[in-house]
């Protein structure tokens, strides 16, 4: 089980040689693995798409968007995003307000896992454009990538729920649509309720509470945790110092992890031919673990303690941390209620990975 973002790529740039080096060699010897990243805002074949042509570069254009076989490093199937378990809330809320990633493609994603209404800050600034007069749209977005205030309804329909998608772009528009709709009456935008509760007026679901990611630059960057952070401290401001109650899915909690060991069994079977045909993959329950236990030892490999290791251990997960992220040499001496891997700290994820093989003698 591989996290993304520190551990194979930082931002856009792969970490090389190791992060080829060890799927392609995985691959080759009919390893199952799987992604499992706190990261997101796209749709999952479009993520696909580019990490495939960022560590196999010589994957052609050709094969950009089918799911081929031998040619491709990773299968769509094999990537697990911090919002991709959310396609189990379509039938439970049709009307969600999206926030955080890219627009449009934050909004492609809810729609392709069945939304059928997905609400953007970009539609709320387009048909209010005073609800925060500082924000950062471009007239391009504005025209191109929002909805008009007759197709978005912001003013005469309520959303049903908050769903935060990935990292805001502009966090002050995120943070005060997000309160907004948060102390609203019951989820119609440019009203107050009238009191103040811990339970928000419509629910929200964040993705991941990753304070901090790493990007590549020296020192680890805010993530979704920090707005998540923010979020929370102004509900309190305005609900009479009552704590925001919210769900949060994506690593280190076990409901990612469950899900992730369904996806691992699927990648398995069909590694060995004996998924069913044609199937376009499985949407997991959240917080169900399989009950067929396929595999006798699974590795998280992370960069995160916090995120990777702590939810790989809780688990019941083998864990290798690496060197090439989050994680730096001082930080267990810094802070001794980290998560440590089982396995170790490796300067990169060929070592982790070569350790791990080693330890169970596989070549
Ligand atoms: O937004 C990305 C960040 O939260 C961490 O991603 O791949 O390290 O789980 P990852
Ligand atoms: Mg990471």
């Amino acid at each position: 089980m591989f996290d993304i973002d520190g551990v194979l790529m930082q931002t856009k740039n792969p970490i090389l040689p190791h992060a080829p080096m060890v799927l392609s060699h995985l691959k080759d010897h009919n390893i199952p693995f799987v992604l499992l990243t706190n990261g997101g805002g796209q749709t999952e074949q479009a993520r696909v798409d580019f990490l495939n042509s960022a560590l196999s570069p010589s994957v052609s254009e050709a094969d950009v968007g089918v799911d081929s076989d031998s040619t491709k490093l990773l299968h769509t199937s094999q990537l697990i995003q911090s919002h991709t378990p959310m396609k189990n809330l379509v039938d439970k809320y049709k009307r969600v307000l999206v926030i955080g990633g890219l627009d449009p493609q934050a909004r492609d994603v809810a729609l392709s896992y069945g939304f059928k209404e997905v609400i953007r800050p970009i539609d709320i600034v387009r048909a209010t454009p005073n609800v925060w007069p500082y924000t950062r749209y471009t007239q391009h977005e504005l025209t191109h990538h929002s909805l008009s205030a007759t197709e978005s309804k912001i003013e005469t329909e309520p959303i049903d729920a908050v769903l935060v998608f990935n990292d805001p772009r502009d966090m002050g528009t995120d943070l005060q649509v997000t309160i907004d709709a948060l102390c609203s009456d019951k989820g119609l935008f440019g009203t107050r309720r009238n009191s103040g509760a811990s339970s928000p007026s419509v629910p929200i679901i964040w993705s991941n509470m990753d304070l901090l990611w790493s990007t590549g630059y020296p020192i680890p960057r805010f993530g979704q945790g920090a707005f998540r952070i923010s979020t929370r401290e102004l509900y309190k401001r305005l609900n009479d110092g009552k704590e925001l109650e919210d769900t949060v899915l994506g690593k280190p909690w076990p409901v990612s992890y469950a899900f992730a060991e369904w996806v691992l069994g699927e990648e398995w079977r069909r590694i060995n031919g004996s998924a069913q045909k044609g199937s376009k993959g499985i949407v997991p329950g959240l917080g169900v673990r399989p009950k067929e236990q396929l595999f006798k030892k699974v590795y998280m490999v992370g960069d995160n303690p916090e995120s990777d290791i702590l939810g790989g251990n809780d688990y019941g997960w083998e864990t290798i941390l690496v060197r090439t992220g989050v994680y730096k040499d001082g930080d267990f001496e810094r802070n001794p209620k980290l998560a440590r891997p089982t396995l170790g700290v490796f300067d990169n994820v060929w070592e982790g990975v070569s350790a791990a093989l080693k330890a169970n003698n596989i070549e």
